[in-house]
């Protein structure tokens, strides 16, 4: 290159590093930096949603990009219970499996909290997203809140009011130390709001919807010909209690039509090990993937389950929902008259099942738009944008 042109390259050079207008751009654009800590299957239909909104938002050259990693805690580690869902909905790779695996619930959740807090120290993230309500939300959250990292939650502000269920401990703990709650409906909001808490709340919708029609049309049709129920049955309340989940597998067999039962692995191992016998009306199966579910879901009569997810999906997919639990956190559906919440006990759970077949009230929209994904990434980075960028995480904690 002749002497001239590289003096001219050093010139733009020069006048690049002192132009005020390049100065302010850079200044303007910048990486925002977050770890989805997730474990339980619930929670990557949940980060599949969000993951897909990090993506979309990226593609549109914004001012702050999202990099996303992963952490998957290892709780759940079948393959149908995890990697399934990975490959069906397209999830990134975690960047790290603690592979903590089964145990008792101090035991499970130090040893997330102690991996995740290796794996924050070592990637120094600028904000940590956990979902739901299980061990993993509150290992993610506490190992976070501890390193001054603020914490978002989505599905926050759900309570169901029992405190002898994990879920709502760990419910309410991560609401109480996470920076940003991100709300399904007025209903946890408003939960939120009698326990003094307004600031970093946002009703976002329920990602959950997000995910039940952008994945509808992929739905795998169900196996079984003609009318049927599916179900779904696995909360430590019901599995813990041997006679407890005698009467809830007994009602079932008495159900109208074939019920379709896919067994998480920990109802497998009780019925198991207490010689549970079933008949023909009860039709066990493996845990079905979520393609699977969402066929079943759009093809069944109704729904039996003591699952959070199941009752907002039977919801979506236009189907009652029989809940064979004690109390539900998600009450808008009970007071909408497409839910009924009927404990354990053998009669209620057949009483239930002839409302079932009654015709469906008309349903108003409860959960949002379907775009609860896309108002959580704009939450983030709007937040991200407009907080200071000398204090040391860049978010005000509340
Ligand atoms: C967890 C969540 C619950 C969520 C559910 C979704 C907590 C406290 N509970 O319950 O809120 O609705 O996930 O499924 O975090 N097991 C396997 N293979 C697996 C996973 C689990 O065999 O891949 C067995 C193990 O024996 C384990 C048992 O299932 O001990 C229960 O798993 P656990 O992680 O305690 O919670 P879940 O019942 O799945």
């Amino acid at each position: 290159m002749p002497v001239g042109g590289v003096i001219g390259l050093l010139t733009g050079y020069w006048l690049h590093l002192n132009n005020p207008r390049d100065e302010q751009t850079s200044l303007l654009m910048s990486t925002m930096h977050i770890m989805t800590v997730v474990g339980a299957r619930p929670q990557l239909v949940k980060a599949a949603v969000v993951s897909r909104a990090i993506a979309n938002a990226n593609r549109l050259a914004p001012s702050v990009t999202v990099q996303e990693e992963m952490i998957h805690t290892g709780q759940h580690y079948d393959y149908a219970m995890s990697q399934s869902f990975f490959e069906e909905m397209d999830i990134p790779k975690p960047a790290a499996n603690l592979q903590v695996g089964s145990g008792r619930h101090g035991e499970v959740t130090g040893a997330m909290l102690a991996g995740l807090e290796r794996e924050m120290l070592e990637r120094r993230p600028d904000l940590v997203l956990v979902y739901g309500d299980t061990n993993s939300t509150l290992a993610g959250a506490l190992a976070a809140v501890k390193l001054h990292i603020p914490v978002a939650h989505v599905e926050a502000g759900l309570r169901s009011f029992n405190m002898r269920a994990p879920e709502e401990v760990n419910r309410l703990l991560t609401d109480r130390i996470a920076t940003y709650l991100f709300c399904p409906s007025a209903v946890s909001q408003a939960h939120l709001a009698r326990e003094g808490r307004i600031e970093g709340v946002y009703v976002v919708g329920d990602v959950m919807y997000d995910a039940a029609r952008y994945y509808a049309h992929k739905a795998r049709p169900p196996q079984l010909e003609g009318p049927f129920v599916v179900a779904s049955l696995h909360r430590a309340e019901n599995t813990d209690d041997p006679q407890r989940l005698r009467r809830i597998l007994s009602a079932l067999e008495q159900a109208p039509m074939p019920v379709c039962l896919p067994l998480h692995p920990r109802t497998r191992r009780v019925i198991q090990e207490e010689g549970i016998k079933t008949n023909g009306t009860l039709q066990l199966y493996e845990p079905f993937s979520y393609f699977d579910m969402l066929g079943h879901l759009q093809q069944c009569q109704f729904v039996i389950t003591d699952s959070g997810g199941l009752q907002k999906e039977a919801y979506y997919f236009g189907k009652k929902c029989v809940t064979v639990r004690d109390e539900t956190e998600w009450t808008e559906l009970v007071e909408v008259g497409i839910n009924r919440v009927v404990g354990a006990e053998e009669a209620a759970i057949l009483a239930a099942f002839e409302w079932a077949l009654e015709p469906l009230p008309v349903l108003p929209r409860l959960y949002g738009s379907g775009l609860a994904g896309e108002a959580i990434i704009e939450v983030l980075t709007s937040c991200w944008q407009s907080s200071d960028r000398n204090s040391p995480s860049r978010y005000k904690a509340s």
